[in-house]
Parts: structure tokens; sequence; C-alpha cells
């Protein structure tokens, strides 16, 4: 950990569970501040000394503006903001209903376009700040039954090239890392998962590190995007009688 490190301080969206708990547990680790957002967080995270946990539903378009200006007006530092939080829904387009596709994007993809919105000056105004997305092999190619998901992560690898553009001249830099199966509680509504074995998923932690090598990356250069995945494909069919949990 470098001492400049050691002083920031990064907003993480999804940080209750999954892929954004194991990049707030980095970034703890790498002695940094985290403040986090999701639904819920269990006792045991938010007892961290430098985790302000915040709880917040992304989905609620309409108060979100105000939520997350309120949060703003509150910070008095801002080294990056890393969105993680989303949530899959897979199956052919005529199974969902209008109310479910709308959900989907909501927070997949407009609920990240208000964060970015609303903290990116806090990082313009210094002069120097990471943006990070999880985006997904989904946001790469479209496949059937991922219509709506692919929809939506793609809009925001759209979103993500075009803010990096905008943004190169302010010093804020602009990332997306498209992760394949990562094993994680994603998984539990859905009917699919990877499989059991290390080579078959991606861990949570894997697209920790991805993100680490972003923000550690020197200043002046950027890594605007990081495609992993494992290293084989399999995919498991049915209900989960064990759910994936391995945790990197
Ligand atoms: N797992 C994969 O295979 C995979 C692959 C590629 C990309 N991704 C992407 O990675 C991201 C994280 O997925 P994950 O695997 O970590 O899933 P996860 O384990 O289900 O975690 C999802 C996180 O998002 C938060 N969240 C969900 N709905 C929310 C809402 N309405 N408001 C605020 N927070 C909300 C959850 O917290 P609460 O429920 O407490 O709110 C949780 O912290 C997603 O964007 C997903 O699309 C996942």
């Amino acid at each position: 950990m470098s001492a400049e490190q050691s002083k920031r301080t990064y907003l993480i969206s999804g940080a209750s569970r999954g892929i954004g708990r194991s990049i707030s547990e980095r970034l703890l680790a790498e002695g940094c501040r985290v403040i986090g957002l999701a639904r819920r967080f269990d006792s045991l995270f938010t007892a961290h000394p430098h985790f302000e946990p915040v709880a917040i539903d992304l989905s609620q378009l309409d108060a979100l503006p105000q939520r997350l200006s309120a949060l703003s007006r509150q910070l008095t530092a801002l080294d990056g903001v890393i969105c993680s939080a989303g949530y899959g829904r897979f199956g052919s387009l005529e199974q969902f209903s209008a109310m479910q596709i709308r959900a989907l994007v909501d927070l997949n993809l407009t609920s990240q376009i208000l964060l970015s919105r609303e903290f990116l000056p806090h990082l313009k105004r210094q002069k120097q700040g990471d943006l990070i997305f999880i985006g997904s092999e989904a946001a790469l190619s479209g496949g059937r039954n991922g219509a709506a998901y692919c929809a939506s992560k793609f809009g925001l690898r759209g979103f993500a090239q075009s803010l990096r553009e905008e943004c190169a001249a302010s010093g804020v830099r602009v990332g997306i890392i498209n992760p394949g199966m990562v094993a994680t509680e994603f998984f539990d509504d859905l009917d699919f998962r990877p499989g059991k074995s290390p080579d078959q998923h991606l861990t949570p932690g894997d697209v920790a590190d991805a993100v680490s090598l972003m923000l550690n990356t020197r200043q002046g250069t950027v890594i605007d995007e990081i495609n992993l995945s494992p290293q084989k494909r399999v995919i498991e069919f049915g209900k989960p009688n064990i759910g994936p949990r391995t945790e990197g």
C-alpha cells in the first residue's frame, strides 16, 4: 500500500454482496475508506472502521437524484466511484413484462448514469479520479435469452466509452470491467450458473484484482477496459441445490 493510496476514499455501489463487496474488502485492506451503497448490509462487514454503509435503493429512480445529491453534499473527499450494483433476468423477450424490462434497465443502466452525473464533479474538481463500471461479457456480444440484460450492459459500455472521451482532459479516468460468469448470489434466482471447478467460474476476488489494477496504474495512463473470463466456459442448468459461493 502506498501512502497516497491509504488516504483515498471510494464510493462503491452493490457493496453488500458479491463483486462489490469483494472490491470493498480489497480497498479497505489497501487502507482506503469506502462508502458502500446497497439496500441491506450485514453487521459483520459494516463494523470495519473505514467502511460507511449507506442504505439506498438505486432502482427508485424518481427519488434517486435527491438522495444522491444529499450524499454528495456530505462528502469532503472522493477519489473514485465503482458501480457494481446490478442483477440479471433472462428469458425470451416476450416472457418479460414491461415493468420487468424497465426495472432491469433502471438499475443496470440508468442508476449508473445518475450516480456518475452526481459524483463526477467531485472527481473533476480535484483533476483526477476513477470511475469504474462492472459491465459483463454480455456487454460484448448478445446471446439467446439475454436481450434485455445485454441491452442494459451494451448501453453501460457505450456510456463508459463516451464518458471516457468526455473526461480525458479533466484527468478523470473511466474504465469498464467485463467479467464472464462469477460465482456469486447473482445466480440464486436463475436457472443456470457457472461450473463449480475453479477453472469454470471467476471469483469476486478476480474482479477486485482487476479494479485494483485499474486504480493503481500510474496517473497519466488509463486501462479503459478489462475483459476476463473463466478458462473453461461451463454452464450448469436447473435450479441450484448448493449455490456457488466461492469467495476470492
Ligand atoms: N455474477 C456474474 O456472473 C456477473 C458477471 C458479469 C457481470 N456481473 C455484474 O456484476 C455486478 C454485481 O453482480 P454480483 O455477481 O456481485 O451480484 P450479487 O452478488 O447479486 O450482488 C448484487 C449487489 O447489487 C446490490 N443491489 C441489487 N439491487 C439493488 C438496488 N435496487 N439498489 C441498490 N443496490 C442493489 C445488492 O445489494 P442489496 O441486495 O443489498 O441491495 C448487491 O450488493 C452486476 O452489475 C452484474 O450485472 C455479474
